[in-house]
């Protein structure tokens, strides 16, 4: 059985404080709360110009932290016990060791980009619900977690587009992504029992109701790993400029399949799937906004299924392991509560949502479990989740 959700947060808080108080043996004075989210619809568009829609879900990043009257910050995570990081926060910052403290460096390099700099001394413990690698952006929601604990110790609110944007940054430079907008929007924007359309060519968010209570999202870890940062995202990414500049448009919104047609001889059969999925994606994003704002998820559930179909036969982004997954829920068929599946996230491994009926739920996640188990050998993570705020910050 799931964990009822509020139980989810409650648990996790109080165990963050009680690390926090057994690592630095004093109270915290904050605690900030950034969630992960899974993409509904508009996966890999978010570089091309495209609309996403993304969703914040409850699994979360804390962070329990106080100032120690030093010029270091002090990082101890329950997630790599052994490895605490200690940044200085009045000097230039670089990458280093452990490099799970990268995106954090990133962060805090960005606001001495901005000359908010240097910052008060801090100890921080940081303990996260978010499996890492699981495509459910784990490293946004702890560089927002990073930008909110460094706004509090300064008394200040940086803009939140602006917040969204520095993480960004920290990801690409820091973490060796060349990631999109998409993730450190959603963990900035989110809003509870809305999904966020964001444009991703004008920066603009929209918050649209998602509060069918019949619905619920499951979220399936396949516990495979990817690696973004290994070239597959950025080869993707080149395909999809190689691909624009041979169509000859500035911008992807401005593409037609048949302008994609007209140039189908210049470009190699790849990159021609590549462009395919790019230009689907956004109509399928487009088409699921308006289904999700009319409450009809029956067709958002069909569009989520193409764009799986997409992923991987067009953008080949998906894995064994997703694909099973997928298959895993598509078998329960919709008279068995399931409403459609797709990978979300980056690809390569990590994990899928699957739309479904909330009074079904139990039954699927058993079902798909068996199923992914029996076919792998892999034990999954299968949970579902309602949806939540964004980054916040609790004093305690
Ligand atoms: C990663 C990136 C995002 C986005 C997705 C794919 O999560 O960080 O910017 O490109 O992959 O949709």
């Amino acid at each position: 059985m799931t964990k009822e959700p509020d139980s989810v947060y409650d648990e996790q808080k109080s165990e963050t404080i009680r690390h926090f108080e057994e690592t630095f043996g004093v109270l915290p004075f904050w605690l900030v709360v950034a969630p992960a989210r899974v993409s509904l619809l508009g996966e890999h568009i978010d570089y091309c110009d495209g609309f996403v829609l993304p969703i914040a879900v409850n699994r979360f990043v804390m962070m329990a932290v106080t100032p120690n009257g030093t010029s270091q910050a002090n990082f101890s995570s329950t997630l790599f016990p052994d490895s605490p990081a200690t940044i200085q926060v009045d000097e230039k910052l670089s990458t280093g060791d452990p490099a799970w403290a990268n995106y954090i460096r990133g962060v805090l390099d960005g606001f001495r980009e901005k000359d908010l700099w240097p910052l008060p001394g801090f100890d921080a413990l940081i303990h996260s619900t978010v499996p890492v690698g699981a495509g459910l952006s784990s490293s946004a929601a702890l560089e927002l977690a990073t930008a909110t604990v460094a706004e509090s110790l300064l008394g200040i609110e940086i803009q939140p587009k602006n917040k969204a944007l520095l993480c960004q940054r920290a990801e690409q430079s820091f973490g060796g992504v060349p990631c999109g907008i998409m993730d450190q929007f959603i963990t900035v924007f989110a809003k509870k029992d809305h999904a966020l359309l964001i444009d991703c060519r004008s920066q603009e968010v929209q918050a649209i109701p998602f509060t069918d209570d019949n619905i619920k999202m499951i979220i399936a870890d396949t516990r495979v790993r990817h690696e973004l940062s290994d070239g597959a995202y950025s080869n993707r990414k080149k395909h999809t400029q190689i691909a624009l500049s041979a169509i000859g448009k500035d911008s992807w919104r401005d593409v037609s399949f048949d302008d994609l047609e007209a140039c189908k001889d210049q470009i190699s059969p790849v990159v021609y799937r590549r462009a395919l999925h790019i230009i689907s994606e956004i109509s399928y994003t487009q088409q699921g906004a308006l289904a999700v704002a009319r409450g009809d998820m029956e067709k958002l559930g069909e569009l989520m299924t193409a764009s799986h179909a997409s992923l991987r036969d067009n953008y080949g982004v998906s894995c064994k392991e997703l694909d099973l997954m997928v298959e895993a829920a598509l078998e329960i068929g919709t008279a068995g509560g399931v409403l459609g599946s797709r990978l979300t996230g980056g690809g390569f491994g990590g994990s899928t949502v699957t739309l479904a009926r909330a009074d079904k739920v139990d039954d699927i996640i058993k079902s798909m479990r068996d199923y992914y188990q029996k076919a792998t050998g892999i034990e999954p993570e299968i949970f579902y989740s309602p949806s939540s705020d964004g980054v916040w910050v609790e004093e305690l």
